[in-house]
């Protein structure tokens, strides 16, 4: 099997990309610190079967509306311009805005309603958004069957729970002075995207 050159483990490619996946997965959902007083990881390990970190103390946080925040700080010059990123961090939102109730709009809509934020859905007709309240309805649904499978009472308040906290609109600007926090969903355009932010950048609160 190795006539030639090193051996190598035939796994190591395919063990690096999952640890890539992995590490980014968590860095997308949580968000890392130390806690006070303690000294970061050693970077040096332990050498034994395998070379395996020292143990080490970590605190984290699933935030994902804290990173959409700081991601939206970086793209917006309204956000960047006025709060720095620690600032941002500590911006409470409440009432979140998702223009676009595609795929992405969708998804992004019933992450933010199921961790209790109020969302106002954006598309540009009423049929379009009762699709795309249709698709987050069925989603749910199928967290329940795995959630509350013995418990099929529990799994529909859930379910109805999440659904209203997600409300429809097709008027971005109505819904946009009460927004803590707007993200869009819409085509892949960017003069489309950048003539919606330069419209809504108008109606929203300082
Ligand atoms: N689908 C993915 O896996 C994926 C991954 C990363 C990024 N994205 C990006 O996310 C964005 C949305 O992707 P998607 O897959 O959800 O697309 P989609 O086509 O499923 O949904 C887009 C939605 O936006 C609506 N829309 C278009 N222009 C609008 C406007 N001016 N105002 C209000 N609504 C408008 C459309 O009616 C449609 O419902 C795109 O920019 C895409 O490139 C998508």
């Amino acid at each position: 099997m190795f006539p030639s050159g090193r051996r190598v483990c035939m796994g190591e490619q395919l063990a690096k990309m999952e640890l890539f996946l992995t590490v980014t997965g968590l860095l997308q959902a949580l968000r890392f610190w130390l806690p006070d007083g303690k000294p970061a990881p050693s970077l040096q390990g332990r050498f034994g079967l395998t070379l395996a970190p020292c143990p080490f103390a970590v605190c984290m946080n699933p935030v994902f509306l804290e990173v959409i925040c700081s991601t939206m700080a970086f793209f917006t010059h309204r956000i960047s311009r006025s709060f720095s990123s620690s600032a941002v961090r500590s911006v409470v939102i409440k009432n979140v805005m998702v223009i676009g109730g595609g795929q992405m709009g969708a998804g992004i809509a019933q992450v933010a309603a199921s961790t209790g934020h109020s969302v106002t859905l954006v598309d540009m007709s009423e049929d379009i958004l009762k699709k795309s309240v249709k698709g987050i309805e069925g989603s749910l649904k199928r967290v329940v069957k795995k959630k509350f499978a013995d418990k099929p009472e529990a799994g529909e308040e859930f379910v109805q729970k999440i659904l209203q906290n997600v409300s429809i609109s097709t008027d971005p600007a109505a819904a946009v002075p009460s927004s803590d926090l707007v993200l869009e969903a819409i085509v892949e355009n960017l003069k489309v995207k950048q003539d919606l932010f330069s419209r809504l950048d108008k109606l929203a609160p300082a």
